[in-house]
């Protein structure tokens, strides 16, 4: 019964898997204040426990892990989980989602090790507005470690954007960032969590304002491939670039969900919204648990919902998105 499959009929290929909360950034929408460790937290996968959710989720069906934090590379064990999940011939795709702040002089090396896709968060094209919405003035040396990551010869290269209400300024030169250069923008609607209620009320922009502004330039959208994320793809004859938009408000956005994802501590999340993780940590102990934690995931996707309860204000356990890495 390969793959994953729930009862709405969405197949599950892709795998967020979170290795640390840890960050050393401070997103005005993620976390105003700093990563704060609580007193009794949990250790993270090990090297050899997250093998083991890969080699289950890879018997599953599952062809893509994306490693998520927090930063997930604030492990100092990084190359050695790339290179542990990479033993999986099931996965053929090992993407991270970075902050960017080592990737100038690790691009290289993940890249050896086997990482084959690179997000990059880039939320202003500004330095000093750069450093005002994450906390730390890295701008040069993020934009460095992107030209690195071209340079390195990954396939994919692509950059998150939150959409904000000072991105309508911005849009032009943002535009023109990725005229020549193979990048895929991706412009994320900001999602309302726990922590965020004020910030969401003031900043949020609809991503239906911007698919207007980008059909009005001559963008145009991209049939999408059956088994694709939930992006809405645009591409312009005169760019070498992509936009994709992501809009977690938009009617049927969940139809096309294709992702599950563990926790940094082993928990199974079945939405990024409004549940409870499902324990999987117990059968992450030795090889001989394999078929044991195949059926605690399939089972569990039995309960999977149809849809995120985000339009009712529900925010569920996310307090913020570097608890379970987006
Ligand atoms: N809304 C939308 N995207 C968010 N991210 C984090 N918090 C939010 C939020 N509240 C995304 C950003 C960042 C990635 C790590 O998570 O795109 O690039
Ligand atoms: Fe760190 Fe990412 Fe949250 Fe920014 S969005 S604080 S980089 S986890």
């Amino acid at each position: 019964m390969l793959p994953l499959t729930d009862t709405y009929q969405r197949k599950f290929y892709y795998l967020r898997l979170s290795i640390t909360d840890v960050c050393n950034f401070r997103c005005t929408y993620c976390l105003p204040d700093g990563y704060r460790p609580s007193k009794d937290r949990e250790a993270f996968l090990s090297v050899e426990e997250v093998a083991r959710v890969a080699q289950a989720f890879g018997q599953l069906g599952t062809t893509k892990i994306r490693l998520t934090g927090g930063e997930p590379s604030m492990r100092r064990d990084f190359s050695d989980i790339i290179a542990a999940i990479r033993q999986q011939p099931a996965i053929q795709q090992i993407a991270m989602t970075t902050n960017g702040y080592r990737l100038a002089k690790e691009a290289a090396n993940w890249r050896t090790a086997g990482l084959t896709a690179v997000n990059v968060s880039l939320d202003s094209l500004d330095a000093r507005q750069f450093h005002q919405i994450t906390g730390q003035n890295k701008f040069t040396e993020v934009m460095a470690g992107i030209d690195a990551s071209l340079a390195a010869g990954f396939p994919v290269v692509k950059i998150n954007v939150v959409l904000m209400k000072h991105l309508t300024q911005q849009l032009p030169e943002f535009l023109a960032w990725i005229k020549d250069r193979p990048l895929q923008l991706r412009f994320i609607e900001l999602m309302e969590t726990g922590e965020g209620n004020d910030y969401f009320a003031k900043h949020h922009l609809s991503g239906e304002h911007l698919r207007r502004q980008l059909v009005d330039q001559g963008w145009q959208i991209v049939t999408r491939a059956a088994d694709a994320g939930p992006a809405q793809i645009f591409i312009h004859p005169d760019y070498l670039g992509q936009i994709g938009l992501i809009m977690p408000y938009d009617k049927g956005f969940c139809d096309s969900c294709n992702r599950l994802r563990v926790s940094a501590i082993g928990q199974l999340h079945l939405c990024l919204f409004g549940e409870q993780g499902i324990d999987l940590r117990d059968l992450l102990q030795a090889d001989a648990q394999q078929s044991a934690l195949q059926e605690r995931i399939q089972l569990s996707l039995a309960q999977k919902k149809q849809t995120h309860f985000l339009h009712q204000g529900m925010t569920g356990m996310a307090r913020n998105l570097s608890y379970i890495g987006g």
